[in-house]
């Protein structure tokens, strides 16, 4: 596979987040995020993210490396309370700055600055008064995205309203065991509702204050299949597919929730107001796939999903990653698949896929062969996917350096550059190299 057989205007990419990366938590005007909160607590055994990989001050460094690396766009987040530090009202103008700089540093290496303008660091402060659980919430991302659409639109194209909702509202509002640690279906269903509002109602804001805007939201997914042939492990499979591959994009497609899978998301009524399903889709330019990995499901009456459960990819002899997840290449063909299968869907990108490990520096190099297969096998599937004329715009690596991997910590490193997190000294990992000349012999005429 090379990469002058892709497209000519096919875009390559990586991904990064303020949480993740940012650092420089409580400084510069910035007000606490729910997971600086998570983080800090004498509870939390995994690290934090206060100085992460301290992006704040080595933006320039890591955007040199994009340029470098011979990527052409760069997709970062906003810290909603780094520019409102109350989550509403009051701006910090140095945080603002901030992203002015990140923005006018990629365009002047000619690369393409993406912005997402949630990727899970809500605003304690709003969390204090409940967070997306509070139908408020509409409110104050309505005011936050008229803000950032009117400040950056004028440099920004392409934005992207939400990432993963799925994950921040399964992990953080159902589970517990992402920030803000919320458990239970009396917070999820409310707090996937809001987000799966705000996520049309940011897309009609960002229509309206960008001009020539290229607007998308981006999906979690995973290839799922049933634990065997038995009727009721395909049942549970089809549970579990619901939950993690249909539950926000439906909605956005007009077709509302998946309730022919779930009878208990029928309670999803109860927060529902009148007019609320004509606000739920929107006519999105592109959809973000996001692939990790494969999950494998089983009939299980033990909570915290009814009747269905996942079998441990530890258990089940695959290739793992470094959180003992399935690596599983080809699930990402069988996503596009599935994601292309809908009406509606007019493009897609890759705005996040990688593989994560404990890559030790061994004499100043890292040798991540691994790495390296799995992003051949991701492009090569990639391909066959335009192959097969699915519209498949763009592939964005996840990530550009180790960063700090929410719930736990820094262990897994998913970088194609190595962070010493001690020192921040970054060194491109051979997958890194690899990328850089994979991508030197493009068609780009
Ligand atoms: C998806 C999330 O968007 C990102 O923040 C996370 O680090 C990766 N998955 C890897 O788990």
């Amino acid at each position: 596979m090379k990469s002058k057989q892709f497209p000519k205007h096919f875009k390559w990419g990586v991904t990064i987040s303020s949480y993740q990366n940012e650092g420089a938590y409580n400084t510069h005007g910035k007000g606490p995020s729910i997971w600086d909160t998570f983080t800090n607590r004498r509870t939390f055994k995994k690290g934090n993210g206060n100085t992460a990989t301290d992006f704040y001050s080595n933006y320039k460094e890591d955007i040199a490396h994009v340029k470098a690396l011979n990527l052409d766009c760069f997709r970062f987040s906003l810290s909603w309370s780094r520019i409102f530090p109350d989550g509403e009202g009051k701006i910090n103008p140095e945080g603002v700055q901030f992203y002015h700089h990140v923005i006018d540093h990629a365009l002047e290496h000619n690369l393409e600055p993406w912005i997402t303008l949630y990727h899970w660091d809500l605003p304690q402060a709003l969390q204090n008064k409940g967070g997306w659980v509070n139908r408020e919430i509409l409110n104050w991302f309505e005011s936050y995205v008229e803000f950032c659409t009117k400040e950056y639109g004028h440099k920004v194209n392409t934005w992207i309203i939400l990432n993963e909702p799925m994950s921040f509202i399964g992990l953080g509002y159902y589970m517990g065991i992402h920030a803000p640690g919320k458990k239970g279906i009396s917070n999820f269903l409310p707090a996937s509702h809001h987000a799966a509002l705000c996520q049309s109602l940011g897309g009609r804001i960002v229509r309206k204050n960008v001009e020539n805007a290229v607007i998308g939201t981006t999906f979690s997914c995973s290839y799922v299949r049933p634990f065997n042939r038995r009727v009721m492990h395909k049942h549970a499979a089809v549970r579990i597919d619901a939950l993690l591959n249909r539950f926000f994009i439906e909605p956005a497609l007009g077709m509302g929730y998946p309730l022919d899978a779930f009878a208990g998301l029928n309670f999803m009524s109860k927060y529902m107001k009148p007019g609320d399903e004509d606000m739920l889709p929107f006519d999105f330019d592109f959809i973000g796939v996001q692939y990790y990995f494969k999950v494998v499901a089983k009939f299980s009456l033990l909570p915290p999903i009814l009747f269905a459960t996942e079998v441990p990819a530890d258990k089940r002899n695959v290739k793992l990653n470094a959180m003992n997840l399935e690596i599983y290449p080809k699930g990402l063909y069988k996503m596009l698949e599935k994601f292309n299968a809908y009406p509606g869907v007019k493009a897609i990108y890759i705005t996040e896929s990688g593989v994560c490990f404990e890559d030790e520096l061994i004499d100043g190099k890292i040798n991540d062969k691994q790495r390296i297969s799995y992003f051949k096998k991701t492009f090569k599937y990639t391909f066959k996917a335009i192959e097969n004329n699915m519209p498949i715009k763009g592939y964005f690596i996840w990530t550009l350096v180790d960063n700090f991997e929410w719930a736990e910590g820094t262990k897994p490193r998913f970088g194609i550059i190595h962070t010493n997190f001690n020192t921040q000294k970054r060194t491109i990992k051979k997958s890194g190299l690899w990328i850089k000349r994979f991508l030197s012999k493009r068609n780009t005429k």
